[in-house]
């Protein structure tokens, strides 16, 4: 991270990523970003679209400048923030998607299942998401295209 500017990581969970958040809260603190914990932080049950859609505005108001959300699996915190078209969520499990997604996606938010995947590699995947840039070039178009399906 360069040393002269400070990044905003915005990241939440519903209750089965508690135990994964706080591990990477306590990653990123170390590693000198300003977080927005958005919750939850407690494991009484909650929806995961409603913490998705509070960091997707978040990052959309430009209060951070990339995500993370956890949920058991991932999968329907990822789907969620996804419905806003400015969001690109990618649900990561290894180390080579969190490289790609930055490269040729330009995701802005991370995925996790905190059910399904290792805290280490966890802390791998948003290591490598955080300091990878996108390549732009021909993922510029791809990636444009996004955010109007009903264009082509
Ligand atoms: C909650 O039990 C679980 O369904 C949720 O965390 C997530 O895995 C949904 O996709």
């Amino acid at each position: 991270m360069p040393q002269n500017s400070i990044k905003i990581v915005a990241i939440a969970c519903d209750h089965g990523g508690v135990e994964m958040k706080s591990a990477l809260v306590e990653m990123l603190s170390k590693d000198g970003y300003e977080i927005l914990d958005l919750g939850t932080n407690q494991t009484t049950s909650v929806d995961y679209p409603d913490y998705a859609n509070e960091l997707s505005r978040a990052l959309i108001d430009g209060k951070a400048f990339r995500g993370v959300l956890i949920c058991g699996s991932g999968i329907g915190i990822s789907i969620a923030a996804n419905r806003f078209p400015q969001i690109r969520a990618a649900l990561i499990h290894d180390a080579l998607g969190a490289k790609l997604c930055r490269e040729h996606n330009n995701a802005n938010v991370i995925a996790f299942g905190g059910r399904t995947l290792g805290i280490e590699t966890a802390r791998d995947c948003l290591s490598i998401f955080l300091n990878t840039e996108f390549e732009g070039g021909r993922h510029e178009r791809r990636v444009a295209k996004l955010l109007n399906p009903h264009s082509t």
